[in-house]
């Protein structure tokens, strides 16, 4: 297996992200022509913090993990990563030492719930908001290398609208938005999309409704987002329904467990494993999409008719 370090995608990706097209000559090498397949790859994103994103990302990772998805789950959120704490999960290489340069991006891989596995990031990590987009490619590049079975990559994205978080949503194919009934939640979605579409031509949003009080509830808050976005923006909005507010759902992260799997039959189980039904349809990326993407060269490789 190929031993890169961030650096090193970083240089062969920057003339591909500066010319904005994808590299379609590009070989892969013999040893990495095993495990190639298209990856549908998801970030969930929101804005505003603690509006459930993180949970989000974990419970749709264990749904689709349920129904013998091979989930790679990555923690986006690179300053103050916790998707190991709420799988109780004891890393001992994260997202920040495959920065460093001291291991590779393999080793950082956990087994989680229901054979997701996690790619953790360091919590407290002072600094790793301020990467370059240059750096961001570099990691992104570093997963074409991976060598993993998985179907599905879901990126949890951090709060706020920092380079990595613009990065990592212009290099998945699907963004989820996640959204609650709070004002400054409904504004900070709304921003978000707009940046998203303004600063990486995000022009599709799967929108989430977290934390409601009934089905009605969660439709009221995607009208209320889509009034917003159909005056100011030129955007497609999908809603893929609500999770209800459920202490359950609270209960299984004190014990650092995805509810799908700690309470499989309570009400927010339930939503995410109908959300993971959804998501399963939606369309496998096929071609490469012109600009720096997770698994990008197994695009190229369907693309090209190789396999
Ligand atoms: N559907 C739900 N029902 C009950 N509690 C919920 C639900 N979704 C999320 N929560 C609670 O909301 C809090 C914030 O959730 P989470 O950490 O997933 O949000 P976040 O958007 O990732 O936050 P951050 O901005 O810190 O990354 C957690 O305490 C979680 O238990
Ligand atoms: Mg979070």
């Amino acid at each position: 297996m190929s031993t890169r370090t961030v650096e090193e995608v970083s240089v062969d990706l920057l003339p591909v992200h500066l010319a904005g097209y994808c590299p379609v000559n590009f070989q892969l090498p013999p040893q990495l022509s095993q495990h190639r397949r298209p990856v549908q790859t998801i970030a969930v994103a929101g804005g505003k913090g603690g509006v459930g994103k993180s949970n989000v990302a974990v419970n749709l990772a264990a749904a689709l993990g349920v129904v013998d998805h091979e989930v790679l789950l990555v923690d986006g959120d690179l300053e103050l990563g916790n998707i190991d704490r709420l799988l109780n999960l004891r890393p001992t290489h994260t997202l920040i030492d495959v920065f460093a340069g001291t291991c590779q991006l393999d080793e950082v891989v956990l087994q989680g719930p229901v054979g997701v596995s996690v790619i953790p990031s360091a919590s407290g990590a002072v600094g790793m908001s301020h990467l370059s987009n240059v750096q961001h490619a570099g990691l992104i590049g570093l997963f074409s290398e991976l060598p993993t079975e998985a179907d599905t990559l879901i990126v949890d994205i951090a709060t706020g609208l920092s380079e990595s978080v613009v990065s990592f949503c212009r290099a998945v194919r699907e963004v989820i938005i996640v959204v609650v009934d709070e004002p400054p939640a409904l504004q900070d979605a709304f921003s978000t999309i707009r940046a998203l579409h303004e600063r990486c031509h995000v022009r599709r949003f799967r929108v989430v409704a977290n934390k409601t009080e009934s089905s009605r509830h969660g439709l009221d808050l995607y009208a209320a987002l889509s009034d917003l976005t159909d005056k100011h923006l030129d955007v497609l909005l999908d809603y893929c329904g609500s999770i209800p507010l459920d202490t359950h759902l609270k209960q299984a992260v004190r014990q650092q467990r995805a509810v799908v799997e700690a309470f499989p039959r309570s009400a927010s189980a339930l939503a995410f494993r109908k959300l993971a039904t959804r998501v399963a349809r939606w369309p496998q990326p096929q071609t490469p999409c012109g600009h720096i993407e997770f698994f990008v060269e197994r695009l190229i490789e369907v693309a090209d008719g190789t396999r």
